[in-house]
């Protein structure tokens, strides 16, 4: 098993990461909106939490058309989360308590504001124009017997994921350009290598100040067809595509491993990569090995260093029906197709999906807070979930999400899942000042379930997660080890965590309930270490054991049964 053979050495292997969305974090200056300042002063919590590292989502100057996912210079900080020293500030505030920070990175599109853009579209010259070719602009397509205008003869039939054309005519020059996303974040053109190199080097930029890699949004999409394509229609919904020259192109590998290699040269830094792919075609972000041969003369073999995304966000739980067969089946699945020398990953929530607690209930997310944090893999939580946040409603006039704008009522809209952190039972929950009006609305029942009244609560979700990061921490089979027995029963998953080869380690147990029933099944003796509904820690359990529904338990084993030699 290539578990077995490679353990965790790195940190972004043995640690936690937390995403932060720096709006809805903390507000420092009285705008209603959160910023680098108010991430600085939040690092206690998040060191008390136990967390390895933060992701910020984009604070880059930006239109905020897509509120920062359309850069306009990828090198400096809009002035409403601060300033680069804030930045500094922060990097340092967080090095000094042994947090890791990476920064997410948008290289697919820039904003239509960007300078970059601004000259693309001065000119269709390319001798004049020498930044004509750093986007993808394309003729209207030739007309047919219905003469309609050019601007209406789109070059192919490509969409944009907020819905539309994913074309925009440019009347001056009389092109289109291309648009994954908004029309306000024109598409970069990744087969171009002064754009490429742009790129690496606002990446150095970063890199030079000492952070601690990227998470690169929507790696999967960089390169389009180079004959533009029409996309197939989808069998399964025949009014939609399927993105086959739009997303996951072969040359997309190469672009990975040589962002892998701008990170490679500053030492111990993470490319982690934003990929919404079935698993066989996710693992494949990895990258190549380094072809390292093995050396008979070595007792132990090297790990082979593949060339791709250290982690390629894995996102099938989000995505999976919560039964014990569909997540069994996601788990075992993964395991057999990581190349060797892969590290895995696992992802609950982010800002782009439905909240954990909506949308598997409020008592599954305990069960789900144990699963993501005993997996073999990096976890990457997202903020407020440790609380048990749930999606907000948001009423009409309160819609801030382009995407819901776009397409209303079609339930893209992502401000549900983005309203404030909750810290305090003070009004506006301590995220802003009292008389502020916060961007989006708080969750209703602020005043009990903020961060400060939930610490003081022992059975609180988020006391459960601090426990469960504290355990994660101090054993290394539940950060380092193997993984084992994956396998649901009913309503029951279960899976063992396995010790290293050090003489000092554990198995563990793990069983999960993620059915409406209380249930019951069989367990090598152990002790209980933890219950997510905090109870019953410390019992002895050998044979037959009863689980709550909802309940995920940790049992440390009597006895190893070590697969690893
Ligand atoms: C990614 C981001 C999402 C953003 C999109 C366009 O999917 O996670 O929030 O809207 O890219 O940049």
């Amino acid at each position: 098993m290539p578990d077995s053979e490679f353990p965790a050495t790195e940190w972004w292997q043995t640690g936690v990461i937390y995403q932060i969305y720096p709006r809805s974090f903390q507000d420092t200056n009285g705008d209603g909106i959160g910023d680098l300042p108010g991430i600085t002063s939040r690092l206690d919590y998040l060191v008390s939490l136990g967390i390895d590292a933060i992701w910020i989502s984009p604070f880059y100057p930006s239109p905020m058309a897509d509120f920062g996912y359309d850069v306009s210079d990828y090198t400096n900080v809009d002035p409403l989360f601060g300033t680069l020293a804030d930045f500094d500030a922060l990097l340092a505030a967080a090095h000094n308590r042994g947090l890791r920070v990476i920064l997410d990175f948008v290289p697919n599109h820039t904003s239509d504001q960007h300078p970059w853009f601004l000259q693309s579209k001065s000119s269709r010259d390319q001798r004049a124009n020498p930044k004509r070719n750093w986007y993808l602009w394309h003729d209207a397509a030739q007309p047919g017997d219905d003469w309609q205008p050019a601007k209406n003869r789109y070059p192919n039939n490509w969409m944009s994921q907020f819905g539309g054309h994913a074309w925009e005519w440019d009347q001056p020059t009389e092109q289109f350009y291309l648009h994954s996303f908004l029309k306000e974040q024109p598409d970069l053109n990744w087969r171009n290598p002064q754009v490429r190199a742009a790129i690496y080097m606002a990446m150095r930029f970063w890199l030079d100040r000492g952070v601690d890699g990227f998470r690169m949004d929507v790696l999967w999409l960089l390169i389009k067809d180079e004959f533009f394509r029409n996309n197939p229609p989808n069998p399964q919904d025949l009014a939609s595509t399927l993105p086959v020259f739009t997303a996951d192109q072969p040359e997309t590998h190469k672009i990975v491993a040589e962002m892998r290699s701008v990170l490679d040269s500053y030492g111990d830094r993470v490319l982690i990569g934003e990929i919404y792919l079935p698993l066989p075609e996710l693992v494949r972000y990895y990258g190549q090995s380094d072809d390292s041969t093995p050396n008979p003369q070595s007792p132990t073999p090297k790990t082979p260093q593949l060339r791709g995304a250290n982690l390629p966000f894995n996102f099938h739980l989000i995505q999976s029906q919560w039964y014990a067969e569909a997540i069994a089946h996601i788990i075992r699945t993964y395991e057999s197709l990581l190349p060797a020398g892969a590290w895995p990953n696992y992802v609950l929530g982010n800002h782009d999906q439905s909240r954990l607690a909506t949308r598997i209930g409020p008592q599954q997310a305990r069960a789900a807070a144990m699963l993501l944090l005993t997996l073999r893999g990096t976890p990457t939580l997202y903020y407020g979930d440790e609380l048990g946040m749930q999606d907000i409603p948001i009423a009409p006039d309160q819609v801030r999400d382009p995407a819901e704008k776009n397409e209303p009522g079609k339930g893209k809209g992502r401000d549900p899942e983005r309203s404030p952190m909750l810290w305090l039972d003070t009004p506006n929950a301590g995220f802003t000042s009292a008389e502020v009006t916060p961007w989006l609305p708080l969750q209703h029942d602020w005043q009990t379930e903020n961060a400060t009244a939930q610490s003081t609560r022992p059975r609180s979700i988020l006391t459960l997660y601090r426990k469960l990061l504290q355990l994660r921490r101090q054993h290394d089979t539940l950060h380092s080890g193997g993984i084992a027995d994956v396998a649901a029963e009913g309503n029951i998953l279960r899976f063992r965590r396995v010790a290293l080869p050090n003489g000092h380690s554990t198995d563990f147990q793990l069983l999960f309930n993620l059915g409406n029933d209380i249930a019951t099944t069989q367990c090598a003796p152990g002790t209980v270490v933890l219950t997510t509904i905090l109870d019953g820690e410390g019992s002895h359990v050998d044979g037959a054991i009863t689980i709550e529904a909802g309940e995920g338990l940790l049992i440390a084993l009597d006895s190893n049964e070590g697969i690893l030699e």
